[in-house]
């Protein structure tokens, strides 16, 4: 048998095979229309949609127009304005560049276009029918183009099948008109559907964006604000805080050059900035733009042009996950509540931002409104805390000067402390610690503190094992983890299938500060630990981080998994529930709190603290209502 003689494919059917590709549903045609909208420098588009965008998709766009002449061409495939060289192709700046986006939608499409530039007398429309110009003829128009689809796909039943619900392509352009709106606060979108009125977006900044679009509640929670630049890559955008992912709005939005893109590398690089503080229940919630010279990117990987390859794919997964790590682990007094009179706060990580001008060509033009800290109160815990009573609070790690530092309050007696707090509030007002000072502590599991305006509640136990955490981390990084020799070792019997992780791991252990021999059978002598580890329990210590350790393989384990392993070692000598604290050592941990890194969630992602305002307190007791 032998194949059919070889002939081209007629243009009709190759804008087909093409609009196959572009033109998925009513949502991709849509995505098309909104670009070319914004490559037209438009500051207002107004989307009309009806029955999903099946019946109709209608885009209206007060951008620069297209000249009279070039109409036809607009629809003809392979035509663009936005390539002249071939060198364009590879240092691409604008949404479209392919020249077949409208040739794709014509093709399956009742399709009109009607364009008036500022220097023409009068607009002209032109009606094509599945790909055939039926009339072109002047219009009356303001500057700016509107384009309609009608009846996407029925010239081709086969295709239209595969159309959904209208209910469903609704969804999937209102999808489309978020992300793209997101993306461009400063260009004004309305979208309608069936006639109703669906968002009506002034030109506004980001935070005003996002609030219009995901809600008030959404904005409420907490934010960190990225901005980073190292040489010619800036990021931009903020990340939802890990400890109050607790929004219905799941936000995962990453652009590139303004471009939403779905990227493996970037997702992998936004995970890795979020571990060790995000909570395994949850997904990372981000907004995100990163802006790269356009040589260094290639967008032409896909028709849709959703995604990208990057010429140094290292270099971009490093920088994106060391800015998110960087601005998740700041420590609480570089985020200090007191920033501004409403609570708000915009913390920014900058370097070299003088640089900054040199990428004017695709520098950001968003601007970050302010974000209100105050709501948190409305975030439920769906953590159950697990009470644990059998192990003793290490004290080593306290400091030793705290009771001669003038800012710490001491108060042992109830009369004493209304005495005290009156001094308190004076030496808060002159140095207010983020955290505030310790009053009591509530059910042996929470530190409760006052600051100037609210109450402070702190998981002893979560915000313990952060400290011990970064302590740990810190002393392994420099190689100088603080040794205690036991002065009677502790001999015990472990699993024959840990024996192995004690040989195979000697190296390791003793770099984690533990120094432990086999003895015989399955016994195991401990003659050492880390000093900042509680010392009671050494048996069950010991167990957690070799069963931690031989989930690895026994190889690399330093390099490849010390945050693990440290977190058990952390998680295992942490302040237990039922520990009685002084206020003393409540103390010690709030300042502690305040200069540790990523203090506000402990290992495992849950929130170490929250506050309550004094405003949430009047208003939950409807003072001064
Ligand atoms: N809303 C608009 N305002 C002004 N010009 C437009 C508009 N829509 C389309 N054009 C012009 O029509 C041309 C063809 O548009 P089309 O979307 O088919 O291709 P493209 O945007 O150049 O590339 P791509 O296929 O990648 O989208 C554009 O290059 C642009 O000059
Ligand atoms: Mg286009």
């Amino acid at each position: 048998m032998s194949l059919p003689r070889i002939k081209k494919l007629d243009d009709q059917l190759v804008n087909r095979i093409a609009a196959g590709e572009v033109v998925e549903r009513p949502a991709s045609a849509l995505k098309e229309l909104l670009e070319n909208s914004i490559d037209a420098s438009s500051d207002k588009i107004i989307v009309e949609l009806s029955e999903g965008g099946i019946r109709q998709i209608k885009v209206i766009d007060n951008g620069v127009g297209i000249h009279k002449d070039d109409i036809p061409l607009a629809i003809d495939r392979h035509a663009t304005s936005k390539l002249i060289h071939e060198d364009d192709l590879y240092k691409i700046t604008t949404l479209g560049f392919r020249g077949e986006g409208l040739a794709s939608i014509a093709s399956v499409s009742d399709f009109s276009l009607s364009s008036k530039t500022n220097i023409d007398q009068h607009g002209t429309k032109i009606i094509s029918n599945y790909g055939v110009i039926s009339n072109t003829s002047p219009t009356a128009s303001n500057t700016g183009t509107i384009i309609e689809i009608n009846n996407l796909y029925h010239n081709i039943p086969a295709r239209k099948k595969f159309l959904k619900s209208d209910t469903t392509e609704y969804g999937h352009c209102r999808s489309v008109f978020e992300r793209i709106a997101l993306s461009n606060p400063q260009i004004g979108f309305e979208l309608k559907h069936n006639g109703k009125l669906i968002y009506e977006l002034p030109q506004q900044v980001l935070l005003e964006r996002i609030k219009a679009l995901f809600g008030e509640e959404y904005l409420k929670h907490y934010f960190e604000i990225i901005e980073m630049q190292i040489n010619n890559l800036v990021i931009s955008g903020y990340v939802y805080h890990p400890s109050y992912i607790a929004s219905s709005k799941n936000v995962q939005q990453f652009y590139v050059n303004g471009r939403f893109v779905r990227d493996k590398v970037i997702q992998n690089a936004v995970k890795q900035g979020f571990s060790g503080v995000l909570h395994n229940e949850h997904a990372p919630q981000y907004v995100l733009f990163l802006q790269i010279s356009p040589e260094d990117v290639d967008v032409n990987v896909h028709p849709t042009k959703s995604e990208v390859r990057f010429k140094d794919t290292g270099q971009i997964h490093g920088f994106i996950s060391h800015a998110i790590r960087k601005v998740l682990s700041r420590n609480l007094s570089s985020t200090s509540l007191e920033h501004s009179s409403d609570n708000s706060l915009i913390e920014t990580i900058s370097q070299n931002t003088s640089e900054r001008s040199h990428n004017s060509d695709y520098t950001p033009t968003n601007s970050f409104g302010s974000v209100s800290k105050s709501g948190n109160s409305s975030y439920v815990r769906d953590f159950n805390y697990k009470a644990e009573d059998n192990s003793k609070f290490v004290k080593d790690w306290l400091p030793q000067t705290i009771s001669s530092n003038s800012a710490m309050v001491r108060q042992d007696t109830a009369p004493e402390l209304f005495a005290e707090l009156t001094d308190c509030s004076q030496v808060i007002n002159a140095t207010a610690p983020t955290l505030g000072f310790a009053i009591a502590q509530l059910n042996g599991v929470y530190i409760l503190a006052q600051t100037r305006d609210g109450l402070i509640v702190v998981d002893m136990h979560a915000a313990h094992e952060r400290i011990v955490l970064e302590k740990l981390k810190s002393q392994v990084a420099n190689n100088v983890i603080a040794v205690q020799a036991l002065l009677i070792p502790v001999t015990f019997s472990i699993a024959e299938e840990l024996i192995d992780s004690v040989t195979l791991n000697k190296a390791d252990l003793n770099t984690l500060g533990f120094e432990i021999d086999v003895i015989h059978n399955n016994n195991v002598v401990v003659r050492a630990i880390p000093s900042l580890l509680d010392h009671d329990n050494i048996e069950k210590l010991v167990i957690g981080t070799l069963t931690e350790i031989s989930k690895y393989g026994n190889s690399n384990i330093i390099s490849n998994h010390y945050e693990e392993v440290l977190s058990t070692m952390a998680c295992h000598s942490a302040v237990r529930a039922n520990h009685q604290l002084s206020l003393e050592e409540m103390n010690a941990i709030l300042r502690e709190m305040e200069t540790t890194s990523r203090a506000n969630y402990c290992n495992h992602g849950r929130p170490t603290w929250f506050k309550l305002s004094m405003n949430e307190l009047d208003n939950m007791f409807m003072r001064g209502k």
